[in-house]
């Protein structure tokens, strides 16, 4: 009896440490490709949807959407607004809030990198400087005429942003591209 006890228990510890790696490989992933979640400020967020204008129908994307922020506050405005997010665990995180906020906003998982955005209106991002370089050799030329590209904090590096606004108070920055 002991020895079942015994063996019971070290099996339990196994099948809980093997889901907390699995828990903390997924967090990281995003790490891993390119970007690890940390969720837009507030204020960053503000002057964002304030960037982006009217967006009421319009095809909205957060290229690696976190807990889906974003793509809350476009559906709040009407947008027809989709996340990408590539993390298992942030990916839910974002599920939740859609569920607790009653959001129209749609969640995917799936890597930004596998998704169609010819008819993107307009695009956040909030990515690391591989990733933009990466971005803007393989998606930019697949964008529509007009498509906006709002970023938080990073710059592609050849093209020039048509706004770069300054948030002081935060030493944040938010650079705006229209192809
Ligand atoms: C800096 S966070 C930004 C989160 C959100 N956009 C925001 O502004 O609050 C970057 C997110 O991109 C996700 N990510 C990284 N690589 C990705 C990929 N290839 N496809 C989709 N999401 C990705 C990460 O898991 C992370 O949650």
């Amino acid at each position: 009896m002991f020895y079942f006890f015994f063996y019971f228990i070290i099996a339990i510890i196994i099948v809980i440490n093997i889901f907390l790696a699995i828990g903390i490989f997924s967090f990281f992933k995003g790490a891993l490709y390119g970007a690890p979640f940390v969720p837009t400020r507030k204020k960053i967020m503000e002057k964002m949807m304030e960037l982006a204008g009217n967006m009421k129908n319009k095809n909205i994307y957060d290229l690696g959407c976190g807990d889906g922020r974003l793509v809350f506050a476009a559906s709040e405005k009407k947008a027809n607004a989709i996340g990408l997010e590539i993390s298992y665990p942030v990916y839910f995180l974002a599920l939740a809030r859609k569920f607790f906020t009653h959001s129209s906003g749609e969640i995917k998982h799936k890597s930004l990198w596998d998704e169609n955005l010819e008819n993107a209106d307009v695009i956040f991002l909030y990515l690391l400087p591989k990733m933009m370089k990466k971005f803007e050799q393989e998606k930019i030329p697949t964008l529509k005429k007009g498509c906006k590209i709002i970023s938080n904090g990073f710059s592609f590096p050849n093209i020039k942003p048509i706004q770069e606004i300054k948030i002081s108070s935060l030493q944040g920055r938010v650079l705006v591209y229209e192809i």
